[in-house]
């Protein structure tokens, strides 16, 4: 069933010119980019957005590197895309993600892991409605 999820190139990824990469490797596995922009989150909206971690002992330190640079926030389209994203994207903490993943070849820490992706249907809606509005989402 299609399906959208919002993901994100973290301000690590966007730092190591690994934008194109980051796309490249979703639109292979048949996910559409149907919304794109970038945005250098202030802290407060780092801070909304990881609101579900807010109790977390990495929340401080997750959202000043969230908000450390520019990021680039898309919504991905496709059949089973939550599940196809995470799966490309690899576990949080790269030393655990599985070999070709985007974790495991590029990111640097638990915390600079390059990318977001939503983690289910509900994160999903909060998570593009957060960014984007229906104007700038091109379904197809
Ligand atoms: O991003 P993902 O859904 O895989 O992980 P999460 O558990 O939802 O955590 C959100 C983000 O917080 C991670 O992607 C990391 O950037 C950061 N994090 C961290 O800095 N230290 C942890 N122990 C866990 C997560
Ligand atoms: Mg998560």
């Amino acid at each position: 069933m299609a399906e959208r999820t919002l993901s994100i190139v973290k301000p690590d990824g966007v730092r190591k010119n690994l934008v194109g990469e980051v796309i490249k490797r979703f639109e292979e596995e048949a996910l559409k980019v149907v919304a794109l922009k970038m945005a250098h989150l202030t802290k407060d909206q780092a801070q909304g957005f990881y609101h579900v971690h807010r109790e977390r002992p990495f929340f401080d330190s997750l959202t000043t590197f969230m908000s450390s640079g520019p990021v680039v926030l898309m919504v991905l389209e496709g059949d089973g895309a939550i599940k196809k994203v995470r799966k490309i994207m690899g576990a949080t903490n790269p030393s655990d993600a599985e070999p070709g993943t985007i974790r495991k070849d590029f990111a640097d820490s638990i915390e600079e892991n390059i990318v977001h992706g939503s983690d289910s249907p509900e994160n999903a809606g909060f998570e593009i409605n957060y960014f984007f509005n229906a104007l700038e989402i091109f379904g197809r």
